[in-house]
């Protein structure tokens, strides 16, 4: 075996002989780390016998039943994962570190207990496992449990194991004997999550690898792995807020638009199966400034609070701030505001911020905005039990936007009395609709009754 030194990006996993300042694959600066390299001497990866090649065959001859789902019972889990586990798969769980990714794996062992998982642990001892599974609620007592970091046991453990749900906690700490680098270096860590990925396959086992979001330093991120694995999952969530959202980055078996929604208790993460009751918990009602919004979420909606704060600017340049909304998005609905509406904001700083840390993507959420900006500068409430749904088009039009029949639901789910909508929406709003629905072409016609 020969080694030599090679330089890799912590960003995106590209490798160089020689180190650079700017990584030339992925732009960033400052990411190439230095790292061991041993080549392999030829025979042991590429030694397949000519009877172990892989046939060509024909689409209809691949065997296997590729809608095949294991539910883990965790329902936000099993809809992020696009139905529940996939047989074979390989899937990534990033997330900063004590955000609490160990303990949805292990709650998800809950669900799972007639064909118990095997859980790899290189980051706690198996006592550590017990203590946390005691605080938790129905892990398995036949759950398994193996405290290794070596690759290659682990994977000939994989292959003898009858479970067919691995759990290997983390990435970054297991290694490959044949590679000289440490544990959580990027060769390291590509090498192990290729030979997982291969072990996955080819014996029909999903795969959960955890890995800890790292901003900087000699520590590969989840990044390098994205584009080798079959679902990249990101758990996030602000420190101080107890909620977590489980988001699919990437999903070769189902949508990526979907998240699920937990609150990490004193029990482990419960999960948040209406979630409007959660953001709408700490409303205040006849304060200017605010308004609930229907965002779609994936498959589902989400009310919300959206808040907006307009003061007069100290500055020659007025500041336009959002946190939570896109920030050109926010810039256009003040132009339109302006245009459009006659209202001034051009001596004003503008503040827009989505409560409880969520990020809205969804256009849907414009006139909300629009309308809580308007309310805060002219200090004048907008109604607590109205809905706003509508795209703002920049002719001031409140343009249509998809899954009106769910968002309206959802509003009368959770008690609202009314829901302004776009006129061209009004023709699929469902008999079933027992709330007031006032449908509007134009932000100025909404606006004028709103703010009478
Ligand atoms: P953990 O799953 O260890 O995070 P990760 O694996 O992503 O690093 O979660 C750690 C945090 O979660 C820790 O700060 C304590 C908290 N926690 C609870 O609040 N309740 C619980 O029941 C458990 C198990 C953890
Ligand atoms: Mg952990």
């Amino acid at each position: 075996m020969k080694s030599k030194t090679i330089f890799a990006c912590t960003n995106c996993g590209a490798t160089s002989a020689r180190w650079a300042g700017k990584c030339p694959m992925c732009g960033e600066w400052n990411t190439f780390v230095e790292e061991k390299q041993v080549s392999i001497s030829t025979g042991k990866v590429a030694g397949r016998s000519s009877n172990e090649r892989a046939k060509i065959q024909k689409l209809s001859e691949v065997e296997g039943d590729h809608t095949i789902r294991i539910k883990t019972g965790i329902v936000e889990l099993d809809r992020v994962l696009g139905g529940g586990i996939t047989p074979g798969s390989l899937v990534l769980v990033g997330g900063d570190p004590g955000i609490g990714k160990s303990t949805l794996m292990l709650q998800m062992c809950a669900g799972l207990a007639k064909n118990p998982p095997l859980y790899i642990s290189g980051e706690e001892s198996l006592h550590q496992i017990k203590l946390r599974a005691a605080r938790l609620h129905n892990i398995p007592d036949n759950l398994m449990l193996l405290p290794e970091t070596n690759i290659e046991a682990i994977i000939d453990s994989i292959k003898a194991t009858d479970c067919n749900v691995i759990i290997v906690d983390s990435i970054q700490t297991v290694f490959s004997e044949n590679i000289e680098s440490t544990p959580g270096s990027i060769v390291q860590v590509r090498e192990c999550a290729a030979l997982l990925m291969q072990t996955a396959k080819q014996n029909n086992k999903a795969i959960f690898i955890i890995g800890h979001v790292t901003k900087e330093g000699a520590i590969a991120g989840p990044k390098v792995l994205e584009h080798m694995v079959d679902t990249v999952l990101q758990f996030e969530g602000e420190k101080l807020y107890a909620y977590r959202i489980l988001r699919a980055l990437k999903n070769r078996f189902g949508s990526t638009n979907e998240i699920g929604i937990f609150e990490m208790a004193e029990e482990g993460l419960r999960e948040v199966l209406n979630p409007s009751e959660l953001f709408l918990s700490e409303r205040r009602h006849k304060e200017s400034g605010t308004a609930i919004v229907a965002a779609m979420e994936g498959s589902r909606p989400l009310l919300i609070e959206v808040q907006a704060l307009a003061t007069p600017t100290g500055y020659s340049v007025p500041q336009r701030m959002a946190t939570g909304f896109d920030y050109k998005r926010l810039q256009m609905i003040v132009a339109v505001l302006e245009k459009r509406l006659g209202v001034q904001l051009r001596q004003h700083d503008v503040f827009v911020n989505v409560a409880g840390g969520i990020s809205l993507n969804d256009p849907a959420v414009d006139i909300g905005v629009a309308a809580a900006l308007v309310s805060s500068l002219r200090d004048t409430p907008v109604d607590s039990h109205t809905v706003l749904i509508g795209e703002i088009g920049l002719t001031g039009e409140v343009r249509s936007v998809p899954a009106i029949e769910q968002r309206i639901m959802e509003a009368q789910k959770l008690g609202f009395k009314n829901v302004v909508i776009p006129q061209g929406n009004f023709k699929k709003v469902p008999r079933s609709v027992t709330i007031g629905v006032k449908s509007v072409e134009r932000i100025s016609l909404a606006f004028a009754e709103l703010f009478a």
